[in-house]
Formats: structure tokens, sequence, C-alpha cells
């Protein structure tokens, strides 16, 4: 039985049920008052029913107490976070916020007027949100209807597929192959296109486990299919192919998300940005909540576009270490790294690659393990730090291999 098939199937049950308690109940009213028992999972959505549970992060102090080791000791390279952080620019204007009692532009018009300037692309084509991963899920709510189908091309970010289950749609999976390069399979995205009709096709430039950029003249030509292309370009700063921004003034199906968290150091801070053309902005504006982005947010962001320079400094010396890392990852016969255009660097571990990943974390280094999808199987992802943290995961490693 399909998932879809599935919850149909369970939800006819849950509401027999539901329907054969409320008129056993409502012939006898004395007992209701007795009878509130009920199995409170006959209130919940079937399709949530089904979600797996939300495996969440350990904040940094919750971390620490866990591994016994001080905050400011742990060497966080596991979810591509920036380690400079933003400008001082964004710490003096959120010392000076000035209307913290005061609800925030519902439309951070401020914010839109300078990513207009910065990315060339008129401030009504952008949209502001909590970060990228709230943009996805208000595309998702959007243009799906329960039912509809996305194409997925993983190994990638794992947020279309969890928004896409969030918002009752169905996936349709296209792998990539395998690695070091971890291409799309143009053509079998055409074919998937034409067999399921999907409204949403996902495309990650560069990747995130990866790190590897798609051919321009892949997404030329996956641009040209009946489906909204939503090309992530949240790793985009970190390689040499230009951002799609502009782009979507000249495709009607094309909508670039963009963050600050990488590029700016402001993860914690939650601000990410999209470009659409005008027809789905529309629809947008309608979903989103009124104060999605707090004032806090669009003040921060603001303060990092008016230092450029140091955006552009941290995102050289993240590339620069990137390379620096890469090559001192070579040296040990029982990691492959493959070429990354990003802040991180995926790794194939000859040997148990959760053994190497606990072992890192009791020394106060975090990465990202993964055991499946089959091309990420027995790998990890280590975001890219500053170069004390390279010299001491390099150590780290220099102990585990010497063991
Ligand atoms: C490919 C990709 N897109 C989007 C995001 C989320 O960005 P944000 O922090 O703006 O929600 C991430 C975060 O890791 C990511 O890897």
């Amino acid at each position: 039985m399909t998932t879809a098939a599935r919850a149909r199937a369970s939800s006819a049950t849950l509401w027999t049920r539901i329907i054969s308690r409320r008129s056993r109940v409502s012939s006898s009213p004395r007992k209701r008052a007795c009878t509130r028992s009920f199995a409170s999972t006959d209130f919940i959505r079937p399709h949530i029913l089904e979600l797996a549970p939300y495996k969440p992060i350990l904040p940094l102090d919750v971390l620490s107490g866990q591994l016994g080791i001080p905050v400011e000791q742990i060497i966080k390279l596991d979810a591509n976070e920036n380690p400079y952080g933003p400008p001082q620019e964004v710490f003096d204007a959120l010392a000076n916020l000035e209307f913290p009692h005061i609800y925030p532009d519902p439309e951070s018009r401020r914010l839109r007027e300078k990513l207009s300037f910065e990315c060339g692309v008129p401030s009504e084509n952008i949209i502001v949100g909590c970060g990228a991963d709230e943009l996805i899920d208000l595309i998702f709510r959007v243009v799906l209807e329960p039912g509809d189908c996305i194409i997925n091309t993983p190994p990638t970010f794992g947020m279309y597929a969890f928004d896409c289950c969030v918002n009752a749609g169905q996936i349709v999976d296209v792998p990539r192959g395998s690695a070091p390069t971890f291409k799309i399979d143009v053509e079998a995205i055409k074919a998937a296109v034409q067999e399921n009709k999907p409204k949403m096709l996902f495309l990650t430039s560069p990747n995130n486990p990866d790190g590897t950029v798609i051919d321009e003249a892949d997404i030329d030509e996956l641009l040209k299919l009946p489906v909204l292309v939503v090309l992530d370009e949240a790793y985009i700063e970190f390689c040499e192919t230009q951002s799609r921004m502009q782009a979507v003034l000249e495709h009607d199906n094309l909508i670039v998300l963009r963050t600050f968290s990488k590029r700016a150091g402001l993860a914690g801070i939650r601000v990410g940005y999209a470009g659409m053309p005008l027809w789905i902005m529309t629809y947008m504006w309608r979903v989103k909540q009124p104060y999605n982005v707090s004032a806090v947010a669009e003040v921060a962001a603001c303060a990092a576009l008016d230092n450029a320079e140091y955006l552009k400094k941290i995102k050289e010396l993240l590339v620069r270490e990137r390379e620096r890392l890469f090559s001192e990852l070579l040296e040990f016969d029982s990691l492959t790294p493959y070429p990354s255009q990003s802040n991180f660097i995926l790794i194939k571990v000859l040997g148990n690659a959760e053994d190497l990943k606990n072992y890192l974390a009791r020394e106060g280094i975090m990465v990202r393990y993964y055991s499946s999808p089959p091309q990420l199987a027995s790998c990890i992802r280590i975001s890219v730090g500053k170069p004390e943290h390279t010299d001491s995961l390099i150590r780290a490693l220099q102990r585990y291999y010497s063991m």
C-alpha cells in the first residue's frame, strides 16, 4: 500500500471510530462527563501521525553538560555554521535596537531594499523569512495540495522531504549519482516529471552534504520542464558559480533560495530570503505570518550587509581553509575527502565512521555522521572552521588513527 493509501485507510478507520464514539457518548449524557478518555491520536491529521519523530540537534550548553567539556572548548563542525560570526556592525546595531516593544515591519522593507541593491532584483521579487527553512515550508504551503508530488534529488538537504511530508505531499526521489561528483540525473528527472506530473523540483547547488555544484547547462535544461524549480543557493558564496537570483526575472518557474546563516554567520538569528517571479510572490504574501522576521533579525541582516568587505573576507578565509583541510585529510589512508565547493567537506571513512564520529565528540569536536543513503554510507561531513579548529581536528584524527 502506498503511503497516501495507508494514510487514507487509517483516516477512514479513525473517522469510523470517532463517529461511533460520539454516538455512544451522546446517547448517555450523564456518562459523558466520566468518559473523557479518548485516543488523542484521533484528533491528529493522519499524515502527521505517520511522520517520524523529529531528531533535534543539541544546543551547546546541553552538549557541554553531556560531554563534560566547557562550551568554549567545543568545536562545532556539524551544522555548516560560520565560525567567524557576523561583523561588529551587527552587535552594535543589536545593542542599539530602537523599538523592541513594537512589532516588526511585516514586509521587511529595509532589508528587502538592501537585498534588492545587492542582488540586482527588484524588492518586489524578494521575500524574507525566518531562515530559508521557513521559506521552503511557505512554498510548500502555497503550492502543494495533499497528495501532490515533488521531485527530490537525494542525497540532499533534508528539509525538502521534511516539509513535503508535513504538507501531506508525496516525494519522488531521483537519486544523484555516486561520489565524488554526485551528479544529478537530468534524463531521469525529465522522465520522472513526465510520469508523475510533480508540482516542484528541488535542486541544491552547491549541494548539502557533498558540496558539488550543478552544471549550468543542466539547470537550464531543467528550467524548460513544466515544474516549479526551487534552486537552493544556501552555499553559493563559497563556490565560483554566480547566483541565479536575477534569473527569476526571466523564468516564470524559478525560485532561488538564499540565507544569512552561512555567508554572514547569522544562523542563530534566523534570516533567509528568496527571489521569485511576481505571480508567486502574491500568494507567498497571503500565507506568510505577518511578523515572521523579527526586528532583531531584520536589523542584524541589514547591519551585516553594511559590511560587505567583512563578508567577503570571511568567505575567503573559509574557502582557503577548506582547501587546507582537504589536503590535510588526504594524508589519512582511511579517509577519502570529496572535493567541495562549499563550507564543508564530505569524507568517506574506511572502517567505522560512527566510531570515528563518537571519538571526535568525546574530544569535543562535533561532526555529522551518515549511514544512508547508499552514496553516503560510512561518511562524515565536517564543516570548515577556523585554522585552529582544523589543527585540533587533525591532531585528534592523528591520535585516533595511531591507536
Ligand atoms: C541547502 C540548505 N538550504 C537551506 C538551509 C537552511 O538555511 P537557514 O538557516 O536559512 O534556514 C540549509 C542549512 O543547513 C541548507 O544546508
